[in-house]
């Protein structure tokens, strides 16, 4: 028989974890950066109306689905799909985001073992090894082999605990203690000299910026990326919600945890970068844009970390904990996804399963590792520009248009008995069915 499904024990349970889903390397070094160089203020003011009027209707279609039919992804799909080819196409969708999602976390593994390696990097200098610490901030191959396997086990490991013992109870204690790592961070940047002009850099709106249809662009990426949809992880955690929760609040929080802590990490990266720049570290490109993604994290704040003295040996390590905790909480959540696939489909046991689709990412991080330069940002845009953005797609039309509305409402019903007349079931609709997927297929042909 098979083994009885999790469930998160408590709301702030399944808030956490998706929140911890959410919140990843997407919310640090890329939308605080993204949106000095877009305007400040104005992208701020662009990726919350999308982030509520696109990617929030998105993830609320994942977690329907997921909660309706209480299975992974490929089944979930299946199960709201009324005729034999609908459910073909629900088959290759579902199996589209397992794979999807597996390349995702095969290069996010890579570059949370680098956050490990740094995080490890003010530890050797305290001990006076700094063989050990140079080691560990020079990128080599079999440095990141080996941090990758590090960060694997650790993400397997919880998978392997199981909902409630593994991912409720780990996100439970990340997610706060990254919240105050972040705030206590933010408030030391902000005592530094340079740091208000990294504040006006990230707030000062310049509008004529708004109508800037790569602004668009770029804010709509960054919305579903960190909302981490169209790759069946909030569908799987839906599937884990109690049926008493009420669906569409439940789904703002997380999309406003998501949102707040995107614009907190602002308020730490932009004054960090500022501050950088006033003790002499280049934080422009060649292009005169500010630096963002990996080169921002592993060089312009380590360099801004070692003009510190003592104190920068312990910021950087709150900052690289604060990194790892991140991509952990992500990190789960992703592996999760062929996870229930084999254990609710293949009837493997969870253990097994973890262990098992555990070491083919880890194998296949092994060889983008080994092969770095043609095959990572291949990876990445492959799985983010163009499965993502399409996948999110295909679940919209999967809501919208294959599953009967009655059923959605029966679904939402079971934790809000008003909700036919909510303004939530009178909006989201008409969203899903026409202008989500309308608006995810002009950015993605952009
Ligand atoms: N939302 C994560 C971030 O912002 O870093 C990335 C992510 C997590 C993408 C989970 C996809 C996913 F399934």
């Amino acid at each position: 028989m098979a083994a009885p499904r999790g469930e998160f024990s408590s709301r702030f349970g399944f808030l956490m974890a998706a929140a911890g889903s959410a919140v990843g390397l997407g919310n640090i070094w890329g939308f605080p950066t993204n949106a000095a160089s877009n305007g400040g203020a104005a992208f701020l003011f662009t990726y919350l109306i999308l982030a509520f009027a696109l990617a929030y209707p998105a993830l609320m279609a994942e977690l329907i689905i997921g909660r309706h039919a209480r299975a992974n992804a490929v089944t979930a799909l299946k199960s709201i799909s009324p005729g034999p080819r609908s459910k073909m196409a629900a088959v290759a969708v579902g199996f589209a985001g397992i794979i999807t999602v597996s390349f995702i976390l095969s290069f996010y593994a890579i570059v949370s073992g680098w956050m490990i390696a740094f995080f490890f990097d003010p530890l050797a200098r305290l001990l006076g090894l700094d063989g050990v610490a140079s080691w560990l901030t020079t990128d080599a191959v079999l440095r990141n082999s080996i941090f990758v396997v590090v960060f694997m086990v650790m993400t397997v490991t919880i998978i392997n605990a199981g909902v409630k013992d593994g991912i409720e109870k780990w996100a439970s204690r990340l997610m706060p203690s990254l919240i105050l790592i972040l705030v206590l961070l933010i408030l030391y940047v902000f005592t530094l000299p340079g740091a208000m002009d990294g504040l006006r850099a990230y707030l000062v709106p310049d509008f004529s910026r708004i109508a800037d249809p790569l602004l668009l662009v770029d804010a709509m990426g960054q919305a579903f990326f960190s909302l981490s949809l169209g790759v069946g992880t909030m569908l799987v955690y839906g599937s884990y919600i109690s049926k008493k929760e009420n669906l569409p609040v439940i789904g703002s929080l997380v999309a406003l945890l998501d949102v707040g802590i995107a614009v907190l990490a602002g308020l730490l990266i932009l004054p960090a970068m500022y501050v950088a720049l006033a003790s002499g570290v280049e934080i422009f490109d060649a292009q005169g844009g500010l630096i963002a993604g990996p080169g921002l994290i592993v060089s312009v704040l380590p360099a801004l970390f070692n003009t510190m003295g003592s104190v920068g040996l312990l910021v950087a390590l709150a900052f690289f904990l604060l990194m790892t905790i991140a991509s952990l909480t992500s990190s789960i959540s992703m592996l999760e996804v062929p996870v229930a696939y084999g254990v609710e489909n293949l009837g493997v046991e969870r253990s097994r399963a973890s262990i098992t689709v555990g070491a083919v990412i880890t194998a296949i991080s092994l060889l983008i590792v080994f092969n770095f330069d043609p095959w990572f940002d291949r990876v990445v845009t492959t799985t983010t520009e163009i499965s993502q953005p399409l996948l999110g797609f295909a679940f919209c039309i999967f809501v919208a248009w294959v599953w009967q509305r009655n059923g959605i409402l029966e679904e939402i019903k079971q934790g809000d008995p008003d909700a036919e007349s909510s303004l939530f079931f009178k909006i989201w609709p008409f969203y899903v069915k026409f202008v989500c997927p309308l608006a995810i297929l002009v950015v993605y042909f952009q």
